[in-house]
């Protein structure tokens, strides 16, 4: 089978309801606070990528059986002492961030040193932002080049909690923070930039001893020592990140019509959905209702006839972070010029993606200037691409691929994309979707 596929077709109007995979941080969080509660917890509808398997394979080293299977999934958790820790053991974060990051937070009480690995593109990433404030808990960390993977954790059995400023707006680094902090014997705080709160609302639901502030810039989080955890029946709800790429193809294309089910549509991720109100696009959310503490909803698009050029405020990227990529792809087709700022942290992720983005929109003929954290994109809302594309080396970023195969289906011209693997880690079922909707 190629690891490439080749697009030379525009997809025709379409009117289509579908279901996309279960959310991703959600899927990775279920699997780490199951592996800490005591007795068996139940997922349905997790999500079965790379990331997630990543995560079971870590805490099975842990000493956790997990049996997953096609519909459902169960983690026999030992206590949040549980884990069996012994000489020697590695972790293989893969390509997720998520994992390596949380992880380190988990095992923070390890006798014995474990080692964390990663792909080629997390080996780029920067681990110094968890390893930091965990270092102060009292565990003692080594990183390569004193930022990057391989990083070996020593940890330490008396650990003291800590006030943690977080700064980045990263909600793996808080996260992390929080699973230390619960093994601390005394109170942890932190002060965090907005990020997503699916960790604080597992915690909330499990009623842990974790206290939430929520003031308009910046969360407080107060963490106590927690003794035990209850198991976590749990139904995934579909990931508002892998829904980006379907919504964006509905706002690119004429006449259609697309419902998704089921979508996450938790405040602290739902950026896209305001951007594209913004732009013009035509969204509304049905049925929406409550599962433990996580806002869920349909989420109804129809093709506006103009899309508006949008200065993108600051206050809407951590709630985007991640949909991006297709967010410049639609700015590409408004009828005038788009202003993205404060966006080092894209730069961040899976590949350098704020250079991606204004990389694949110059190589679809869309004028874009990049400066250091900002840019700036001259759309064409005429834009047909005639030429051939090729897109490659871009560190098997998943969401690169994604967006790649929505220009071609939405701009048209002749797309020759690589690495189609990429999408097992977050997104496997992508092209099946894709092919539902043209169908
Ligand atoms: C994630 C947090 C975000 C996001 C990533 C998933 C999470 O990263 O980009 O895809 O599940 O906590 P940062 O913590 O680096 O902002």
């Amino acid at each position: 089978m190629p690891n490439s596929i080749i697009l030379k077709k525009k997809i025709k109007e379409f009117n289509k309801t579908i279901l996309v995979s279960g959310d991703k941080s959600l899927s990775i969080r279920w699997v780490l606070f199951s592996s800490l509660a005591n007795g068996v917890s139940k997922a349905q509808n997790l999500l079965i990528s790379e990331d997630v398997i990543a995560s079971i394979q870590a805490i099975r080293k842990l000493g956790i059986k997990v049996v997953l299977k096609k519909n459902f999934c169960k983690i026999f958790g030992k206590g949040i002492n549980g884990y069996k820790y012994k000489k020697d053991i590695i972790i293989n974060s893969q390509n997720s961030g998520t994992l390596g990051r949380l992880i380190l937070g988990l095992i923070i009480n390890t006798p014995y040193p474990i080692k964390i690995i990663g792909d080629k593109s997390l080996s780029k990433r920067d681990f110094k932002r968890v390893t930091d404030p965990l270092s102060k808990f009292g565990a003692n960390f080594k990183l390569k080049r004193d930022k990057y993977l391989p990083v070996t954790i020593n940890g330490n059995k008396n650990l003291k909690g800590i006030n943690f400023k977080e700064n980045i707006g990263s909600a793996q680094c808080k996260s992390s923070v929080i699973f230390a902090g619960m093994r601390a014997s005394n109170k942890t705080l932190i002060k965090a930039k907005k990020s997503r709160n699916h960790t604080e609302i597992l915690c909330k639901y499990l009623k842990l001893p974790v206290k939430i502030i929520e003031k308009k810039n910046f969360d407080l989080i107060e963490i106590n020592k927690v003794n035990k955890i209850n198991p976590l029946n749990y139904k995934i709800p579909s990931d508002i990140s892998s829904s980006a790429f379907f919504i964006a193809l509905t706002a690119l294309n004429k006449n259609s019509k697309l419902l998704i089910k089921n979508v996450n549509i938790n405040s602290s991720r739902i950026g896209i959905i305001k951007i594209f109100k913004k732009m013009g696009v035509l969204i509304n959310f049905k049925n929406k209702k409550n599962y433990k503490g996580e806002l869920i909803a349909d989420i109804l698009i129809k093709s506006p006839k103009q899309l508006n050029p949008i200065n993108c405020p600051k206050s809407f990227n951590s709630g985007a972070i991640d949909e991006f990529l297709v967010i410049f792809l639609v700015a590409a087709k408004a009828n005038g010029i788009s202003y993205f700022k404060d966006l080092g942290e894209l730069n961040q992720k899976e590949s350098p993606r704020l250079k991606w983005g204004g990389k694949i929109l110059k190589m679809m003929g869309i004028k874009n200037i990049i400066s250091k954290d900002k840019i700036k994109i001259y759309g064409n809302p005429n834009l047909k691409i005639k030429k051939k594309i090729i897109i490659k080396s871009y560190f098997k970023d998943h969401r690169v691929f994604m967006t790649s195969v929505i220009a071609a289906l939405s701009f048209g011209g002749v797309w020759h994309i690589h690495d189609k693997d990429s999408i097992k880690t977050s997104f496997p079922s992508f092209l099946k979707i894709i092919d539902k909707i043209k169908k």
